[in-house]
């Protein structure tokens, strides 16, 4: 028997395999289509502090190997959440932990998001890809002090375990994961979408109503992996490692890379079936290998 349990900053998971954010809806959808018994936390849609329509259609294309999407965070405010979906997904899934996934334009408005959530979910992660009005639109996930003054409001505002998803974009991620540290994190999540375009060559025209978006799945995930394993390097900060898991062997990749969970994302779209798969692959990988928990396998990568 392989202990699957993890401690991801405080945040107790039964399974190391969670889902990511914007992938699985608020969390409830998939009950009868998904073996939730598998599932080591849900991370709900992105929400702000009041309901957003996110962006004009077309907000997907399908590339190799991928999707790029722009759906610009579309989501239904914090009261809307707290009120109606949170009491709705704890009644229809009882024993699954949910992360809510955070953003704001403003310092402010993040710790406020934050603070409204109180006790409701289990955990908080922010977003913090997304433009900062004050700062003239750069993401704040792209200057470190910045990303140290939204976390260490967040901090402020919350007690639940505090998980910040860093933006995959930079030349080096070791000045995103100090800030994190001296903002107060518990945790990190790897990687967010890559910025990506897709273009109509016999209209000349972007296919995403957006111009821009950002690419997922099976094409991201050797770059998502370097990343896991570059920030795992630098930090003692337990990880969530997400970007193309269709499979076990990529959730294991993560783990030996440095993870302590992982999140399936845009895999979900076509088969709701490989967070079930991905649980079941792992463990028997760690069966096979002699492994007794699967927190022994955390940075267990031979570079000999
Ligand atoms: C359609 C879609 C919506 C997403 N929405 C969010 C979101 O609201 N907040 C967030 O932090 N990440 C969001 N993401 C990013 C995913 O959570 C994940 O980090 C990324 O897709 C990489 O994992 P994957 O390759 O397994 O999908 C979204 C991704 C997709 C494809």
């Amino acid at each position: 028997m392989v202990n699957m349990e993890v401690d991801l900053g405080g945040l107790k998971m039964r399974s190391p395999v969670a889902t990511a954010s914007g992938t699985f809806g608020y969390g409830f959808e998939y009950v009868g289509a998904v073996d939730y018994s598998k599932l080591g936390a849900v991370t709900a849609k992105g929400i702000r502090l009041d309901p957003w329509p996110g962006n004009q259609m077309p907000r997907h294309a399908e590339v190799p190997g991928g999707l790029v999407n722009a759906i610009g965070l579309q989501g239904t405010g914090v009261e809307h959440f707290l009120k109606y979906t949170v009491p709705w997904y704890r009644k229809q899934v009882p024993d699954v932990p949910m992360i809510a996934n955070i953003w704001g334009g403003t310092i402010e408005e993040y710790a406020e998001v934050a603070a409204r959530m109180g006790d409701a979910v289990d955990a908080i992660e922010m977003n913090v890809s997304c433009p900062n009005v004050k700062a003239g639109g750069h993401t704040f996930g792209q200057d470190p002090e910045v990303l140290c003054k939204v976390v260490s409001a967040v901090r402020a505002a919350t007690k639940r375990p505090l998980l910040v998803k860093l933006a995959p974009n930079v030349p080096s991620i070791t000045p995103y994961v100090r800030a994190c540290e001296d903002g107060g994190a518990n945790a990190l999540s790897l990687i967010n979408t890559i910025p990506a375009m897709v273009i109509d060559v016999e209209t000349r025209r972007p296919v995403l109503a957006n111009r821009t978006g950002g690419l997922s799945g099976r094409c991201v995930h050797p770059a998502a992996v370097k990343l896991v394993y570059d920030a795992h390097a630098v930090t003692k900060l337990p990880i969530l490692a997400m970007g193309g898991i269709y499979e076990a062997k990529d959730a294991i990749e993560f783990f030996l890379a440095g993870a302590t969970a992982v999140a399936v994302g845009t895999a979900t779209f076509t088969d709701p079936g490989v967070v079930a798969a991905v649980y079941d692959g792992l463990t028997d990988y760690c069966e096979r290998h002699g492994f007794a928990s699967v927190a022994q396998l955390t940075g267990a990568l031979s570079t000999e």
